[in-house]
């Protein structure tokens, strides 16, 4: 279902986001090599419990059988995992790893995600300009979140800008909806025809995420239910925002305002 959020859900749903940005802030300070993954998502618990959050990935299913539900509070891929990578203190983060952590937090009933893609240590080119590809693939997509367009136009813009860039986007997995639900409608994938698709409103609440792959765009998923690799091996990254849609244009919920 899509939804179109009031004035009070607006303010809710900032709420939400904002938590999302600080436990960035946060991880940004503290982020090195020789930590494990599951020390990042503790830390990202804790700061949104402190914030009067709770992290929504931990327990979410997607109601299919023998999927167990996420065990963690972020998820945390590192290289060649695309998304959903489930933190564990074995896995040490290592001078020049590509690690995308992904955050969703729920408060007062509303929920805020975002996704960020950290080098970590010295990184080699390859892996930067992939990170910043990324990013402004986001920003590519984020051009055309406006009234009166429709999704097709942000997928088409994401899609042919990666591609032009000599990478690859996920098709399996796509940006969406959000408020009340982690995911709502409507789906927004990172390619596609412009154009096409459900026209943008304001008052839409929209996960915009493009996964990009240094290589091919096929994917794996391990026997864990959950990580995302690449089938190539290549490097991959992840970078989201959640957008407010509005009669001015988009604002982007999950950056803390200067
Ligand atoms: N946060 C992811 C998204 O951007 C969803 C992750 S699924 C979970 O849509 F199980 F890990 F929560
Ligand atoms: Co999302």
């Amino acid at each position: 279902m899509i939804t179109i959020k009031n004035k009070k859900e607006i303010e809710l749903m900032r709420e939400a986001c904002k938590v999302v940005a600080l436990v960035y802030e946060e991880l940004e300070k503290v982020i090195k090599p020789g930590m494990s993954t599951l020390e990042l998502d503790q830390i990202a618990e804790k700061k949104m419990r402190s914030l009067g959050a709770t992290p929504a990935q931990k327990g979410y299913s997607v109601g299919i059988k023998g999927v167990p539900p996420y065990p963690a509070s972020i998820c945390v891929s590192v290289n060649d995992e695309v998304i959903h990578g489930i933190p564990s203190k074995n896995k040490i983060i290592q001078e020049g790893d590509v690690v995308s952590v992904d955050t969703v937090a729920y408060k007062n009933g509303y929920n805020g995600d975002a996704a960020r893609t950290f080098i970590v240590g010295k990184v080699s080119k390859e892996a930067k300009r992939l990170v910043e590809v990324t990013k402004q693939a986001f920003y590519e997509g984020l051009k055309y979140a406006k009234v009166g367009n429709r999704i097709g136009d942000i997928s088409h813009a994401i899609g042919e800008y990666v591609a032009s860039q000599g990478y690859s986007v996920v098709r399996e997995f796509q940006g969406h909806g959000i408020g009340k639900d982690m995911h709502e409608d409507p789906g927004i994938p990172n390619y596609g025809k412009a154009g096409r698709g459900v026209r943008i409103e304001a008052g839409m609440t929209l996960a915009i995420e493009p996964m990009v792959i240094q290589g091919k765009p096929d994917i794996l998923e391990l026997d864990d239910g959950w990580t995302i690799i690449t089938e190539d091996g290549s490097l991959a990254a992840h970078y989201e925002n959640t957008v407010l849609i509005t009669e001015k244009g988009p604002e982007i919920l999950t950056i803390l305002k200067k």
